[in-house]
């Protein structure tokens, strides 16, 4: 690529530069084009739109390789733990040790929740998915710090804002979970680090701390970090779409929530295990289920295979599975659910149907397997990414914030409606 490309369009020849990013993609720079031409490019689910410039992720979907600011995802899994990485993504560096302790500091110092905070959670239903709580309450944590709100302390206090979300974001979690299940909340314990003590909040009960288990810790602290950033996914965009307004932190991030929740994107995880246990009642072994997804029966679709960026594997899938199979054995649990989940897997791995279309698991076909062994309840899952994920959207919301030429996001659209036409009165309306 010699950094132009060429479009012709109605005869007319227009030059387009180039921008070549660190790992070699190429994207063609249209800015100028409607102003030149009038034209606008249509791409419907954006496969093939760079919306921004971004130091954060690189993902080559083709090659399976996912890396977190020039890091190879396996080796910070191997390696590193999720708050480590969180830094990395956030501040674009692994942290000293002084680094790392003044972070862990933070992140102990902000882990309670402000008191009148914790009265909104008296305002929902027994029914409230922990999604809709929490997208609701860190939309109302902002409510709490309104210097975030202004434009100079707003990049100044950052630091502390970013350390309070993700710190609070898995005490908002595990007070929803409790207040779900009519038990009473638990507070954090400063002497544990970040993954144990969301799960002593779940799981401890007043009169009994839960028993602190390595290997489960591990996990999820694993699926947080395999899950901390992807690149300009469906909720990253929505990050950034909504920071681009000048929205504060919590708001954008609020509004990633939400994004995340459905099933085509983080709601996947629980949509797998609705799909196992839909397939176990049914008497299935899964053979019946595939070929019904096959023959597209009912629009059936095998969650936790495919990927919009991955054609291959999903790097985050090969690490991830390997960790499901240790929890399991660890914890002498068989699971019809997972023989299930097997079975699909080695159909799917050798049919026609998923080789053709590229379809391979994913990482959620693995994590929702690990997080009921754990004990995590199927209406958490999503509530696990978004806790894994919220690093990732504040490294993102911080590169809108720090961009000098970052201006609001606003796509165009081709018009498909009526053209003009008069008003007609209520009493001559056929
Ligand atoms: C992730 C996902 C939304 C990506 O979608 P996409 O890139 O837009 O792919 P498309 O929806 O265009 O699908 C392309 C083809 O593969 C099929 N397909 C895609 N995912 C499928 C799945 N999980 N099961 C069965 N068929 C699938 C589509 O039906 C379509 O088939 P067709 O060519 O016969 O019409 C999609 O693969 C999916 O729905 N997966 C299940 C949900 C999931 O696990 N999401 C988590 C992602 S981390």
């Amino acid at each position: 690529m010699n950094g132009k490309a060429e479009l012709i369009i109605d005869n007319q020849r227009l030059e387009l530069p180039t921008t070549i990013g660190s790992e070699g993609e190429v994207g063609i720079d249209i800015s100028t084009l409607r102003d030149k031409t009038g034209a606008i490019t249509l791409d419907p689910g954006y496969g093939n739109t760079g919306s921004c410039e971004s130091a954060i992720t690189f993902i080559d979907g083709e090659k399976g390789i996912l890396q977190y600011r020039g890091y190879d995802i396996a080796e910070l899994a191997a390696k590193s733990t999720f708050i480590e990485t969180s830094y990395l993504l956030i501040y674009g560096e692994l942290p000293t040790a002084a680094q790392l302790a003044e972070f862990s500091a933070l992140l102990t110092d902000y882990q309670m929740l402000h008191e009148g905070l914790r009265f909104h959670f008296e305002g929902f239903p027994p029914t409230a998915h922990p999604m809709a709580i929490l997208s609701a309450m860190i939309n109302a944590a902002s409510s709490y710090y309104p210097n975030m709100v202004s434009g100079k302390t707003r990049v100044e206090r950052f630091p502390h804002h970013a350390a309070r979300l993700i710190s609070q974001v898995r005490t908002i979690a595990a007070f929803s979970y409790r207040k779900a299940r009519g038990l009473p909340v638990i507070y954090p314990k400063t002497s544990l680090k970040y993954t144990a003590n969301f799960l002593h909040m779940m799981f401890s009960l007043p009169n009994e701390d839960w028993t602190q288990n390595e290997d489960i810790v591990r996990a999820l602290d694993l699926i947080f970090l395999l899950h901390a950033d992807h690149e300009q996914n469906c909720s990253t965009s929505t990050v950034r779409m909504v920071a681009s307004s000048r929205a504060n932190l919590y708001a954008s991030c609020s509004a990633g929530v939400c994004a995340l929740w459905g099933p085509l994107h983080g709601g996947a995880n629980q949509a797998v295990l609705e799909m196992l246990e839909e397939i176990h009642q049914e008497g299935d072994d899964g053979t019946r289920f595939l070929n019904d997804v096959k023959n597209k029966v009912g629009n059936r679709r095998l969650m936790g295979f495919g990927h919009r960026v991955y054609k291959n594997f999903d790097p985050r899938a090969v690490i991830i599975k390997e960790q499901c199979d240790k929890v399991l054995s660890q914890l002498h649990k068989s699971d019809p659910l997972l023989d299930i989940a097997k079975k699909l897997e080695e159909i799917a791995l050798h049919d026609d149907y998923f080789i053709s279309r590229k379809l391979y698991p994913n990482v959620d076909f693995y994590s929702g397997i690990i997080m009921r062994a754990i004990g995590i309840p199927m209406d958490m899952f999503t509530v696990m990414f978004a806790i894994g994920r919220m690093p990732g959207w504040i490294a993102n919301f911080k590169e809108v914030l720090e961009d000098p030429h970052s201006r609001i996001s606003r796509p165009r659209q081709i018009y498909t409606g009526p053209t003009l036409r008069s008003y007609t009165p209520l009493d001559t309306r056929g």
